[in-house]
């Protein structure tokens, strides 16, 4: 007789088992997942049915929970709320661009795999903004709170790399708008995400869970986004100077955006709240041999960076525009 436990383990993927699945970094780097494979009914099965099975409010099983010292003010919960406000902006963000991708996808695998992301990310967006609500933002608050603590980031970093993008799509140009998501915005952001999710695991199991899961979500956007761009060079390599060019271009509207500044800001909030914890997170480690309490927002901020270059450096090479 087969156990529950069984049948489900057959019917999900590895890589969309919370339990199972690679971590980000790792999972991005590694796995082989095309539009091919991941078309509406591997979403509906593996991610539906699978990742998403279980969680309450659509971000983390109930039994991750959220303590009680992420509701009381101070710096700690401050840094979660910055974080988690700017990326539920982000994610609507990102929600709203891949309306482009669906329109414009060249054929129907490709279609359904964006409608799949675009879904995936309005969720991201909804899991961010009901953990602020978990963390005792007053629901008629929330809009507010979200534009007094990430209204100027937006501004800052979002827009100008909205106003890089969304002309793509305006103009049909499809693989342009695929460079941008996956290379230059999710594959930079990619290696903060694995952070929070280190570094919330004691502190907010809740928040390390809902980064987890939408983790899961993201191995897949980098991997089959990745595959489209590969696929789509070697039908037309003609079009490798002008993505080579666009990329390059990306990097360097990055390089000037106040990202690092930001990220400072928050793991100088992170740390101040993290110092009065230290009985709750003990000895845990955020890498091999180092001790999250022993850490410094400058040495979080250069793991998340180091991360971040050779994620990009690994994929480039992947997708032939190395
Ligand atoms: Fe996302
Ligand atoms: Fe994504």
């Amino acid at each position: 007789m087969t156990t529950m436990a069984e049948r489900t383990e057959s019917v999900i993927p590895a890589e969309a088992d919370i339990d199972r699945a690679p971590g980000l970094l790792d999972g991005a780097m590694s796995l082989d997942l095309t539009p091919q494979t991941c078309n509406l009914e591997y979403w509906l099965g593996a991610v539906a049915q699978g990742t998403l099975r279980g969680l309450v409010h659509g971000g983390h099983r109930a039994e991750a929970a959220t303590p009680t010292w992420m509701r009381e003010p101070g710096p700690l919960r401050e840094s979660l709320i910055e974080e988690f406000a700017f990326r539920s902006i982000a994610e609507e963000k990102a929600t709203r661009a891949l309306s482009y991708l669906v329109l414009h996808a060249p054929d129907i695998d490709t279609m359904e795999f964006f409608a799949t992301q675009l879904i995936d990310e309005a969720r991201h967006s909804s899991v961010f903004r009901g953990h602020l609500l978990e963390l005792g933002v007053a629901p008629d608050e929330l809009h507010g709170t979200i534009e007094h603590v990430a209204g100027e980031d937006r501004e800052k970093i979002l827009v100008p790399l909205e106003n890089f993008g969304l002309p793509l799509g305006d103009a049909g140009d499809f693989i342009g708008g695929v460079c941008v998501l996956t290379v230059l915005v999710e594959g930079v952001l990619a290696p903060a995400a694995e952070l929070s999710e280190l570094k919330w695991r004691r502190l907010d199991p809740a928040a390390a869970e809902i980064e987890r899961a939408a983790g899961i979500d993201e191995i897949r956007h980098l991997t089959v986004g990745g595959a489209v761009i590969k696929q789509y060079v070697q039908a037309n390599p003609g079009e490798l100077p002008r993505l080579k060019d666009l990329i390059e271009r990306g990097r360097a509207l990055w390089g000037g955006l106040p990202v690092l500044d930001m990220i400072l800001r928050r793991e100088k909030l992170f740390q101040e709240g993290m110092e009065q914890m230290g009985h709750v997170i003990g000895d845990y480690e955020l890498a091999p041999g180092k001790r999250l309490i022993d850490s410094t927002p400058e040495e979080r901020l250069m793991m998340a960076a180091t991360w971040s270059l050779q994620m990009q450096d690994s994929r480039l090479s992947a997708m032939g525009l190395g």
